[in-house]
């Protein structure tokens, strides 16, 4: 086996109220894509933000090429030859692309020490091209969408040409192709002799791209090994102490009244005549690839975008959503895809996060005056979705908790507002495989107490194995519906590249 590039001995991190790390150890070597896996919460950002120079930590040791080292910040970090893509987006909206990606390292003209963007945006190119990006170096981060984003972070980080590459979470933004690229320059970088550490909830990834493995759980060391020697379950036990029983859970559909008909519901430059009908619990899958429109159709439907063509009949009424508000007086919730942004209101409590939408009721004057209710509240829809937090007493920010226990939150808090249309956009996005199972039952338990629900969702097998009918978009179009019973991996993939209609053109 090749020598360690980077050793951490003993690592303990402990933040109020709760031990993050607690002695944990982890060996990266050069040539070597190292996956590190663990439940939400399990302490592996954590440890990412150690390596690279965010946190100090509370204890232990780190040893790069036999050296011990310690960081000050993310700039030691960066020039010890350690980058990372964090898990949530760390770039800066109103800047261009050229701009995020030569942030901390710009280049200058060696005469006159002036910045050299010509120089900066002909490199920005270079690398866009090699991760085969369709970009303009010019335009502003706030304008690319969220896989696009993700995959500047990427760019950003090869720039660096650094010895350890940490991705966290890398493919929670991106599907199918973006995959594909992403992988062949993991292993590119692989024959290159970096060391790369992968963080992914994803087992597929992680069969396919890694080569060796370690465990935490609840910020604990739980074990190792090569991922040729080992399969899915003996991780998923050495994740969660248990093996989990069905992903998808057993469900008869009792599909009741129509509640919602969508007719040639179109958005200009977003998608165009989309037609359905949802029905009382139903689940309808909505399937298509990164940029094919799903999400405009859903917040159209919300009322947060306008249509510009189509109506709408709600439970058996004209309906023109005025916004959002609007839309969730007359039963429809939305559960947004960028957390982070529309989702949670990252500097306020976990609590608060979740009694948000039914605020109105525990307030006199606008004051929370029925706190214990508030808590009661927040208690029984937080325990439902098993969010891993420092305690609900101590009322800590929703910005401190994990990715995956955020991703909690935001679906706890429309748990309360029991809609009769509950919307989901990639509700299962950065949750561990435990959860997914406890997210997937409650969806198909809402399903079944009649309402309607909207899923979303870039993972096929997801959308394959929940929904009772799934349509396919593809770039702002309906290609299909079809009954999921009917359908399969093949068939849904088909209509989501269109393949389906080009064959029938050349026909
Ligand atoms: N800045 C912070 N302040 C307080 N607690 C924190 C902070 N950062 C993380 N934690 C806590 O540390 C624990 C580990 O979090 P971490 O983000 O490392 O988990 P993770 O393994 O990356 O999970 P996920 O798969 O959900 O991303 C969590 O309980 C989290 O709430
Ligand atoms: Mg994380």
């Amino acid at each position: 086996m090749q020598e360690a590039l980077l050793e951490v001995h003993n690592l303990t991190k402990v933040f109020p109220g709760i031990r993050a790390l607690d002695d944990v150890h982890l060996t990266l070597r050069s040539g070597e894509v190292h996956a590190l896996i663990g439940e939400n919460g399990a302490g592996k950002s954590t440890l990412v933000k150690i390596l690279t120079g965010v946190y100090i930590p509370t204890n232990g040791t780190l040893t790069l090429n036999g050296k011990e080292i310690s960081f000050k910040n993310a700039i030691d970090a960066q020039q010890a030859g350690i980058v990372a893509i964090h898990q949530e987006a760390s770039m800066f909206p109103e800047l261009s692309v050229t701009e995020n990606i030569f942030m901390g390292h710009h280049l200058r003209n060696p005469k006159t020490k002036k910045l050299d963007w010509k120089t900066m945006t002909e490199k920005t190119r270079e690398l866009l091209a090699r991760m085969q990006l369709d970009i303009n170096p010019d335009t502003l981060v706030k304008n690319l969408s969220v896989a696009k984003r993700h995959m500047v972070e990427i760019s950003k980080a090869l720039s660096l040409d650094a010895d350890l590459v940490i991705m966290d979470e890398p493919t929670s933004a991106l599907t199918g192709r973006e995959v594909e690229d992403l992988f062949r320059i993991v292993r590119s970088l692989k024959e290159e002799g970096k060391a790369i550490l992968f963080i992914s909830h994803k087992f597929e990834e992680i069969f396919e791209i890694c080569d060796y493995y370690t465990v935490f759980r609840d910020g604990q060391y739980i074990g190792e090994g090569k991922v040729a020697d080992s399969d899915e379950d003996a991780i998923i036990k050495m994740m969660i102490g248990r093996s989990i029983g069905h992903l998808y859970p057993e469900h008869t559909p009792k599909i009741g009244k129509e509640i919602l008909t969508v007719e040639h519901l179109s958005q200009l430059g977003a998608f165009k005549d989309i037609s359905f009908k949802l029905h009382e619990g139903e689940i309808l899958g909505l399937f298509g690839l990164v940029g094919a429109g799903r999400s405009e159709v859903v917040r159209t439907i919300f009322g947060i975008d306008k249509s510009s063509e189509g109506t709408m009949i709600l439970d058996g009424k004209a309906f023109k959503p005025k916004g959002a508000m609007d839309s969730m007086r007359r039963g429809i919730a939305l559960v947004p895809e960028d957390r982070q942004k529309q989702g949670l209101v990252l500097k306020m409590s976990l609590t608060r996060n979740i009694s948000l939408p039914v605020l109105t009721n525990l307030c006199w004057k606008g004051i929370v005056t029925r706190k214990k209710v508030e808590k009661e509240y927040v208690h029984e829809h937080g325990n439902q979705m098993e969010i891993k937090a420092a305690g609900y007493h101590v009322d800590v920010d929703a910005e401190t908790l994990s990715g995956g226990n955020q991703q909690k939150v935001v679906l706890a808090k429309w748990i309360g507002t029991k809609p009769k249309i509950l919307i989901l956009d990639e509700p299962t996005k950065g949750i561990d495989v435990a959860t997914k199972a406890a997210v997937h039952q409650f969806i198909a338990d809402m399903a079944d107490k009649g309402v309607a629900v909207i899923l979303i969702s870039s993972e096929l097998p997801e959308v394959l194995g929940m929904s009772d009918r799934i349509l396919v978009m593809h770039e702002g179009y309906q290609t299909a519906i079809l009954e999921a019973k009917d359908a399969t991996a093949e068939s849904v993939m088909r209509y989501a590249i269109a393949s389906v209609q080009r064959e029938a053109t050349n026909a």
